[in-house]
């Protein structure tokens, strides 16, 4: 029987923020030095930012990047990151157990960030926005503040002015800033518990905003299906706007590997309960608008296979390909709770973009975040699948429980664009079945179609320096 896909354009599900295609940047591995960063390189400008690489970001119209961890920024003093370079100190660094040299810093990032957007930086002046995370761990309060006054500030204050003895007279206007990271593993310098986390947090946020009101603060979650999710929730919600998840999927089974990101859909269900309960316990009025979803760290990552010590430079299959584009739809899906998403990350570490001496090289995963990016925005809106079902092993075990009769192997979304193009993202999961779908758009349709396929000879397909996964492109007139 042909699997059918019904989309209904006029049934507007939710509307997508834009920031669902966001992109990371941590001091890990190859990412910062060597990866956007590399001077004397061929390719680098004056500044030492890499060229091949700018082009290609700018390819993905990445709208937010969050900045400079990670694990990295649990011990990270953003001191050591600012003012003259040859004054600036070379320190051990924990998370990856290197060494941070601090050539790069606050006012590196947020120039570079300016070159890759195209734009002067500022507020409201921002195409990409820089995200930045603070340290919960040997970090102060003192610090924080000063580090968002040190961006922000506009008066005549003592870090404001040094930013503008630095060479940037206007404010820098970063409005998205992270309550820690991953302050509940015991991999974290200065883990916390639960409760002691979110004392923690409601002092740093209460200040951070006397100091900043415009201020847009995310609070530490872990997977969205914890206790640790539930509990810091209930106590800090009345404070934060955000509530930040992380989920890294992999797995050298192909089935298993494709369905893993479907976990983010539970737990983003999840997450979207523990937020009602907690605004409903905190007696905050339904009108009030409700704490996002900041999923700031997603991808196919297999530590064991790319360890983080050694870089974590994984290598991308197509099978990984596929489920990068069930992690997308699930975000394209659940767009009403999401308010940001962050691919970890984007350049070298776990990474669909890597740099060699000689260039770039695009993974498998990269044309799927470019497609997904340039189509996939607008509403996300209803649409149903009648086609293959997978009953076999599942990782997590219980995750083929979720759906009714196990999982779809065609993973679906759809969009309508402001321009009233209707777009749809079809996974097939299934590696020995190609399937041809009856694909059912309600209401009146006009004009052609194009579609562009990701396809290659086999699941375990990468690319090399040399050939690249071919996106089939083509286009189809409509009539038929
Ligand atoms: O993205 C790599 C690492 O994974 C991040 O530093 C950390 O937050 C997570 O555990």
């Amino acid at each position: 029987e042909t699997p059918v896909i019904d989309v209904d354009p006029s049934r507007r599900v939710a509307k997508i923020d834009k920031n669902i295609y966001g992109g990371f940047l941590e001091h890990m591995g190859r990412c910062i030095y060597g990866g956007i960063y590399q001077p004397g390189h061929a390719s680098a400008d004056t500044h030492g930012y890499r060229t091949d690489v700018l082009k290609s970001l700018q390819t993905l119209d990445i709208p937010v990047l969050r900045y400079p961890g990670g694990n990295f920024v649990a011990t990270y003093h953003w001191q050591d990151g600012i003012g003259p370079r040859e004054s600036r100190p070379t320190r051990p660094e924990l998370a990856w157990e290197g060494v941070e040299t601090n050539e790069f810093g606050t006012d590196e990032f947020l120039h570079w960030l300016t070159v890759l957007g195209n734009c002067e930086g500022g507020v409201g002046k921002w195409t990409v926005e820089p995200y930045f995370a603070l340290n919960f761990g040997t970090g102060t309060l003192d610090e924080a503040l000063a580090w968002v006054e040190y961006c922000n500030g506009k008066g005549n204050t003592y870090y404001a002015n040094l930013r503008r003895k630095n060479g940037r007279e206007e404010p820098w206007g970063v409005k998205y800033w992270a309550l820690g990271n991953e302050m509940y593993g015991p991999w974290q310098v200065g883990q916390l518990n639960a409760e002691d986390y979110s004392k923690k947090a409601i002092v740093f946020a209460k200040a951070l905003r006397l100091l900043d009101p415009s201020l847009v603060l995310v609070l530490c979650g872990e997977t969205g299906y914890s206790s640790w999710d539930f509990e810091v929730l209930r106590s800090c919600i009345p404070y934060v706007d955000m509530h930040s998840i992380h989920i890294y999927t992999a797995s050298s089974d192909h089935m298993k590997n494709v369905s893993a990101p479907l976990i983010a859909e539970r737990a983003i269900e999840a997450t979207a309960a523990f937020i009602d309960v907690a605004r409903i316990e905190n007696n905050i009025a339904p009108t009030k608008p409700r704490t996002t979803i900041c999923f700031d760290e997603w991808n196919v990552w297999s530590p064991t296979r790319a360890p983080g010590n050694l870089g974590a430079e994984e290598k991308y299959t197509l099978s990984d390909a596929l489920a990068v584009g069930v992690w997308l739809n699930v975000f394209v899906r659940q767009a009403k709770y999401m308010g940001m998403a962050n691919i970890a990350q984007s350049v070298n570490v776990i990474s669909p973009l890597m740099t060699t001496e000689k260039g770039i090289v695009k993974q498998t995963t990269f044309c799927i975040l470019e497609l997904f990016s340039r189509y996939m925005r607008g509403w996300t809106v209803h649409t149903h699948v009648r086609g293959g079902v997978y009953t076999g092993d599942t990782e997590p075990a219980w995750l083929k429980g979720v759906q009714e009769e196990g999982i779809n192997t065609l993973d679906v979304s759809a969009t309508v664009g402001k321009d009233g193009w209707v777009s749809v993202a079809v996974v097939n999961m299934d590696e020995n079945k190609d399937v041809e779908v009856d694909l059912k758009i309600g209401g009146a349709v006009e004009g052609g179609v194009e579609t562009h396929t990701v396809t290659g000879e086999n699941v375990n397909v990468v690319n090399t320096e040399e050939e690249e996964v071919r996106i089939a492109e083509g286009t189809w007139d409509g009539k038929g």
